[in-house]
């Protein structure tokens, strides 16, 4: 028997057990997220994929798909709630976009991008942020951190590290490296690590290579975020990223070498 819900009036196949998002996805439909990443567990904490089902508000990340759900998503409300979730996620911390690395290359910016976000609209509260330098490799930028614990579950579920963790709350939570001195390069982090790929935001630099892609050839310069979701299909395609991603990542140590 096949099982579908409807996702803003188009009908969605899902197999037992997968989520909204997941079934989304593989249908190639975009749901806004910031701290899903195919292949890692869910942690539904940025609430950028809320959907409305049932009148009734639910992260699509965490929420499994159900026969004859009706799914709210790209609608005028939802697109507003997470605009406002954006413009206080930009103001929690450091982001100055034009100076930084990832700058079209960024789902926090293409994100905000896609929901039409033009000004902050909140103060500014300029939180003071460390920058950890202590690695040959990388240099974690903490001041853009958006806290979604993409890189911590990368390091347990696929790098078999727990090099990353989160530590105090609200706005004292921050991000904190399993080391005995808490500096990167006393961990075992290595620059090939999946954590490194799996932000979604500037916070691990290579120190050399930076600036390759040029404006207007970055991953969002061409097409909006929306675009871009994957049409491939269920855990093999997951898998199949983590490979594409940890190749690209051999490349960079391999250049990082070669610049030494
Ligand atoms: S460093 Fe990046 S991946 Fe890790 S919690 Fe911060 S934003 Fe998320
Ligand atoms: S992507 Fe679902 S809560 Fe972050």
């Amino acid at each position: 028997m096949e099982h579908f819900f409807v996702l803003d009036g188009e009908k969605i196949p899902f197999t037992p057990g997968q989520t909204i998002m997941d079934a989304a996805t593989t249908a190639g439909k975009y749901i806004p997220h910031l701290c899903y990443k195919e292949g890692l567990s869910a942690h539904g904490s940025c609430r950028m994929c809320v959907v409305k089902i049932n009148n009734r508000h639910f992260a699509s990340c965490t929420t499994k798909a159900a026969d004859g759900l009706i799914v709210r998503n790209r609608t005028h409300e939802m697109t507003e709630g997470r605009r406002t979730s954006l413009q206080l996620l930009f103001v929690e911390g450091n982001h100055f976009c034009p100076s930084c690395e990832r700058s079209g290359d960024c789902t926090l910016q293409a994100t905000a991008y896609e929901m039409g976000m033009l000004t902050p609209r909140f103060d500014h509260f300029y939180p003071d942020r460390r920058l950890d330098a202590s690695h040959p490799d990388i240099v974690l930028e903490l001041n853009r951190c958006i806290q979604c614990e993409l890189c911590v579950r990368a390091s347990r579920e696929i790098d078999g590290k727990n090099v990353f963790a989160l530590a105090g709350r609200g706005m004292a939570s921050h991000l904190i490296v399993n080391s005995e001195t808490g500096l990167l390069g006393d961990s075992d982090f290595a620059a090939t690590d999946y954590a490194a790929r799996a932000c979604p935001v500037g916070v691990f630099l290579k120190r050399t290579g930076n600036y390759g892609a040029p404006i207007g050839a970055r991953t969002y310069d061409e097409r909006a975020i929306s675009t871009q979701a994957t049409t491939a299909s269920g855990a093999d395609h997951a898998s199949d990223v983590v490979e594409d991603e940890r190749r690209a990542l051999g490349e960079v140590a391999s250049e990082l070498e070669t610049a030494r």
